[in-house]
């Protein structure tokens, strides 16, 4: 027996315009964690979906537990003993827990009858085995975020697989979720599974990986042991050049109250009262953080706001005019920006090219009008190519790629660019760096203050502490859809905020 689980030798893989793996090795050994750290767009997904038989790659070979084999569709590669966590999972919202584990492979019995009761029984035992609570019976649609990314881990184990493919499961879970995460896959290695793990987060590939290799725009960079090298060094070797954790910035210069909010009641679309009685003001040229834990109201307040929920009672005012019952396009004219949490739901169409997703709010304006009441297609293009150059986003066909071709950091830049170049008096950033690499992060954390110093009233929700403090002129936290403290930065500390936050912690 040989000591590696995975060996992807000299893969190439190139989309139109881009080679997004160049000659690549990856060798993984068996019963490690292994960690694929690399920037926005270096071809970590592509990478392991070769892997996974989701893409086949141009050239190289593939060796798993020592012998070539060639995987052609992700059906040969759950026959090998591969499964994947995806990015953005695969789970169908109407079934249930189980009926999405057994999808594809039902247990029948001789009449061709659905057995789901032994499924049942074998999800709930894989469950109490690697500690992944989940309710077999559950439906989707009905449970977390975490809960669901254990559905996804829970399929992989049912069909037995023995190397687990991750990406980037944190980016969506809440701190607490991480860290629970964090404990499961100690668990599979425990269990003897080979894991992968694609993660932007330098914590925890010191939290649980053995070695990381990386990744710079489609090329291997190398392979270290995670305990031989700091936090600092992965930023550096994956980046290629010295990264900055810390931002500068100055004091700030408050003036107006530019988003005046007032008593806010707002139900979620289930009815359910999400915010009560909420009060807060955000000055131009101030960066006002919200900090809770997931599920206290966050996510109904910028939808209030924006108008993607109705407002049941209550105030709000843009700069001194009252824009609660007014349309999400009206108050994307008053001057509301907003950065939203859901960038696939809320953010862009992933159909349409960079060029048609940058003039997505304000295509109809004076901005884009071409000849003959045409859209100038050519305007489209100059605004598109300057944001993505400003911006570093990495497309293979420039303006004309497709939104949902960019890898996952790529897409959050692009509708970042978009929202800072509308100039709104009002900006509402909901986690802004969720799935950027750190060197991405670095760059919108100082165009947000940049936007700040023009005057801008930012209000920014992050469930990221450090963000809050790093960013934040005032810092409020959220318990149960309501405000319960609100300070300056630097009167108080992350642990003070952290305690807080867990004293009033709420979840649904
Ligand atoms: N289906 C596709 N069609 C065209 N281009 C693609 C496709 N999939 C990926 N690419 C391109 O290949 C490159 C690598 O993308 P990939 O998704 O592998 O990056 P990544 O390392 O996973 O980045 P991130 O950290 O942002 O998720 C990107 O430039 C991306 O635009
Ligand atoms: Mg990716």
């Amino acid at each position: 027996m040989g000591e590696y689980a995975i060996q992807m030798l000299g893969i190439t893989k190139a989309f139109p315009g881009i080679i997004a793996n160049d000659n690549i090795t990856l060798e993984v050994k068996k019963n490690e964690v292994h960690a694929l750290l690399g920037e926005n767009g270096a071809g970590k997904s592509t990478l392991m979906s070769v892997l996974f038989g989701a893409y086949s790659a141009d050239s190289g070979k593939i060796l798993i537990n020592g012998n070539e084999v060639t995987i052609k569709n992700p059906n040969v590669a759950t026959e090998l003993g591969i499964g994947m966590v995806h990015q953005h999972f695969k789970l169908v919202h109407n079934y249930t827990v189980t009926e999405n584990i057994v999808l594809g492979r039902e247990p029948r019995n001789a009449f061709g009858i659905l057995k789901l009761k032994d499924a049942e029984e074998k999800v709930a035992a894989l469950s109490k085995q690697y500690g992944l609570a989940v309710d077999p019976k559950a439906k989707i649609e009905d449970i977390t975020v975490g809960q669901q990314q254990r559905v996804e881990i829970l399929k992989t184990l049912y069909s037995d697989s023995e190397i687990i493919i991750f990406d980037e499961p944190t980016a969506v879970l809440t701190p607490q979720e991480i860290d629970e995460l964090m404990d499961i896959i100690r668990k599979l290695k425990q269990e003897g599974k080979t894991i992968v793990l694609i993660t932007h987060k330098l914590k925890e590939i010191k939290a649980v990986a053995d070695r990381c290799s990386v990744l710079r725009r489609g090329k291997y960079i190398g392979t270290v042991d995670v305990d031989k090298v700091t936090e600092q060094e992965l930023a550096d070797m994956m980046v290629g050049r010295a990264v900055k954790f810390e931002i500068d910035k100055s004091p700030a210069n408050p003036g107006e109250v530019m988003l005046s909010v007032k008593n806010l009641n707002v139900k979620d679309a289930n009815g359910i009262q999400k915010i009560h009685d909420l009060s807060i003001d955000v000055r131009a040229g101030e960066i006002v953080g919200i900090a809770g834990v997931d599920g206290n109201g966050q996510s109904e307040l910028l939808q209030g706001l924006c108008g993607l929920l109705p407002v049941e009672s209550g105030q709000i005012l843009l700069d001194g005019e009252d824009i609660t019952k007014m349309t999400i396009r009206q108050r994307i004219e008053k001057g509301l920006g907003h950065i939203p949490e859901d960038r696939h739901k809320h953010g862009m169409v992933g159909d349409f090219t960079l060029s048609e997703n940058v003039a997505l709010k304000d295509y109809y304006t004076d901005r884009y009008a071409g000849k003959y009441g045409m859209l100038n297609f050519s305007e489209m293009d100059t605004i598109a190519d300057e944001l993505i150059e400003q911006f570093d986003v990495r497309a293979g066909q420039g303006h004309a790629t497709k939104a949902g071709s960019l890898s996952g950091g790529n897409q959050q830049k692009v509708i970042v660019a978009r929202e800072i170049s509308l100039s709104p008096k009002v900006l509402m950033i909901a986690q802004p760096t969720r799935g950027l690499d750190v060197g991405a992060i670095e760059y919108i954390r100082k165009r947000i203050i940049a936007e700040r110093d023009k005057g801008r009233a930012i209000l920014l929700v992050s469930f990221e502490l450090d963000e809050i403090m790093n960013l934040c002129d005032r810092i409020a936290t959220i318990s149960k859809g309501q405000i319960v403290g609100i300070f300056n930065a630097g009167e108080v500390t992350e642990r003070d905020i952290g305690l807080m936050m867990a004293s009033s912690e709420h979840k649904e």
